[in-house]
């Protein structure tokens, strides 16, 4: 029986990942850390939250005796590390926020580890315990029309977001080289998929989509993305967990490179398809407006993932089309979701980033 705990549990990715886990593993213990930020909701895990194999803690890695009490409760052996402020806008805006959370989060993550591992317990049990820290493919920065990521490409990060996340991956790499703390990283591409937070590109889309509101796309909508379907994501993890080569980090795509606006056509058309046309008979593509650029927009991200495939024989299960698809039926079927968390406090950020650049 493993005791994981997993940070951010209550975020899009992390929720995902605490329901598939526990699907595919019901007999691992799993403490889900999460401060509940605006990106954190317990709502997401309602059909797990009596499973007595899932405990749920509301509290902040940045408080570090709180860290190291779950810890010592919990004989936690595992670690899997989702929690962070991950929105690039809110990093320009408000960069403070990402340097406590990402950074000194993560540190206090590892010293608990280092504590519980390497100090308390015998050489054999360290062996078996992880540490997996969940990263983002743009640590690497921007890439110009060809070339694609790989764990060997050089950290050049461009914005707050993925300095702050660059920064958490070194102390990370760090400790395995400095301690020997038995670590691994995994830099993924863009997720999508049910859960996400309505302020990210495809469920704001979605949602405005099916409200007749402006659909705002940064630029000329030409920025290319690699897109992998949340499941096949927390898959990847899992099979890292398990089989991948300690302080190795192996970077995890979809190998489905799009431009914004393909998919903000993609999702105008499916909608279309689905709940009609908008009540003029127009298309949804109509409801496209092109609004200022984002500072210092990277313009392409690519992954090679063929560490991953060849080493650990991980592949992405999901086509992009048949992802895109699933998502907006999950959003279709979960309006009182969306409901839910597009509360004031969105509305209030969304006018601040949106309405003001046009
Ligand atoms: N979303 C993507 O496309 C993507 C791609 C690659 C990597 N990642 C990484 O995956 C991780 C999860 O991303 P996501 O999109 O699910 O993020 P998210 O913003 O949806 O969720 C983050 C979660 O962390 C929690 N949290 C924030 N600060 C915390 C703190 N100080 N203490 C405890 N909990 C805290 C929030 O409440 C929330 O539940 C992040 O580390 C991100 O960098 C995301």
């Amino acid at each position: 029986m493993k005791h994981v705990l997993i940070t951010g549990g209550c975020g899009f990715i992390g929720s995902n990942f605490v329901r598939h886990t526990l699907k595919n593993f019901p007999d691992y213990k799993i403490v889900n850390l999460d401060k509940l930020t605006y990106a954190g909701n317990p709502g997401n895990l309602t059909d797990i939250e009596k499973n007595s194999n899932y405990r749920f803690v509301k509290g902040d890695i940045v408080d570090a005796a709180l860290v190291g009490r779950i810890f010592a409760e919990e004989n936690i052996d595992t670690v899997v590390h989702f929690a962070a402020e991950s929105h690039v806008d809110r990093s320009i805006t408000g960069p403070a926020e990402f340097v406590q959370t990402n950074i000194v989060g993560t540190f206090n993550l590892l010293e608990a580890a280092r504590e519980a591992w390497l100090n308390d317990k015998a050489g054999e049990s360290k062996n078996a315990c992880r540490f997996l820290h969940v990263s983002t493919d743009e640590v690497y920065g921007s890439l110009g029309e060809t070339g694609a990521f790989q764990e060997t490409t050089p950290y050049d990060p461009r914005s707050p977001y993925s300095a702050s996340k660059a920064s958490s991956d070194h102390l990370v790499s760090a400790y395995f080289h400095t301690y020997g703390l038995p670590t691994l990283i995994t830099n993924c591409s863009n997720n999508y998929g049910p859960y996400q937070f309505p302020e990210k590109l495809i469920p704001l889309v979605i949602n405005n989509a099916l409200q007749g509101k402006a659909l705002p796309v940064y630029g000329d909508g030409k920025n290319v993305r690699d897109w992998l379907y949340v499941i096949d994501h927390c898959q990847a993890i899992l099979t890292v967990l398990q089989k991948g080569r300690i302080g190795e980090t192996y970077n995890i795509g979809g190998n489905s490179e799009k431009q914004n606006i393909e998919i903000v056509n993609l999702i105008c058309d499916i909608l279309d398809e689905k709940v009609g046309l908008l009540p003029g008979g127009e298309k949804r593509r109509s409801l496209i407006t092109y609004v200022k650029d984002r500072a210092g927009h990277d313009r392409r991200y690519a992954i090679d993932a063929t560490k991953i495939r060849t080493e650990l024989g991980w592949l992405p299960k999901v086509n992009f089309k048949d992802g895109m698809r699933k998502t907006v039926e999950w959003y279709l079927d979960h309006k009182p979701w969306i409901a839910s968390v597009t509360d004031g406090s969105y509305r209030e950020y969304y006018e601040k980033m949106y309405n003001n650049r046009r």
